[in-house]
């Protein structure tokens, strides 16, 4: 990633969530499920499974969402948003994982250099799933050029996030660390790797108008 991002990530970042666009979008409408009768809920889920199995990844994309079919109910636009912040939220996760990873005591030095590396990345995929997050909250799907010229932008977002977590799990090969802790480092970076590549796949078939 280019070193004049750096200032802005640290300024920016810490692994923090815009909790304001999260509480929003998924928290504060994420009604108890039993508030839905469940004939209304399995319509909900069969919409998303029906959509799901459009993109590039089905059986992700329906297990990540599934849970959100309250919220998502039959909106397209609702279930491409809620596919970005749940991405967010585990993109945050990681990043912490990772930064309390990187302070553990008794590494060896390739194994501090691969967490430092690593530790950036994903700093830098948080931001950009940041910036896909903030960008979708105020588009309302129509295909009108200012919208499309942003969900290419969300698009680009994405894509870089999804480089940032490949290029982490990608420098063991380079050098040799614990497989104990490769394991550590690799359960945290695919899961959020996994959220935003379903999130990205979610974004290309909503913006096949
Ligand atoms: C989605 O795909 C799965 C697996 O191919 C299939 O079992 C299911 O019926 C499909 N669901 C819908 C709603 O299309
Ligand atoms: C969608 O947003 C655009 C741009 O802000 C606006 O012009 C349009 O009226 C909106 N459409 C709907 C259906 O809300
Ligand atoms: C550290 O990584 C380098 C490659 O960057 C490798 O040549 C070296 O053998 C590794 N050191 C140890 C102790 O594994």
């Amino acid at each position: 990633m280019a070193s004049h991002h750096n200032t802005l990530f640290s300024i920016l970042l810490a692994c923090s969530l815009i909790i304001s666009i999260f509480n929003i979008a998924i928290a504060s409408s994420s009604s108890p499920s039993s508030s839905v009768p469940t004939k209304t809920l399995n319509t909900y889920k069969f919409f998303i499974q029906r959509y799901c199995n459009s993109t590039t990844y089905p059986k992700n994309c329906y297990k990540f969402l599934s849970p959100y079919a309250s919220v998502i109910k039959t909106s397209p636009l609702i279930l491409t948003r809620a596919s970005i912040y749940i991405a967010l939220k585990e993109s945050s996760k990681s990043c912490y994982a990772l930064k309390s990873l990187s302070t553990v005591k008794g590494l060896t030095h390739n194994e501090t250099l691969v967490l430092k590396d690593c530790v950036e990345n994903v700093d830098n995929s948080l931001y950009r799933v940041k910036q896909s997050a903030m960008s979708v909250k105020d588009l309302n799907g129509t295909a009108s050029g200012k919208e499309a010229f942003e969900w290419s932008n969300i698009k680009t977002y994405m894509s870089a996030a999804i480089t940032g977590y490949t290029t982490c799990t990608d420098e063991f090969d380079e050098k040799k660390i614990r497989a104990s802790l490769q394991e550590k480092i690799s359960s945290r970076v695919t899961k959020a790797h996994d959220l935003v590549s379903s999130a990205l796949s979610v974004v290309n078939k909503f913006t096949q108008y």
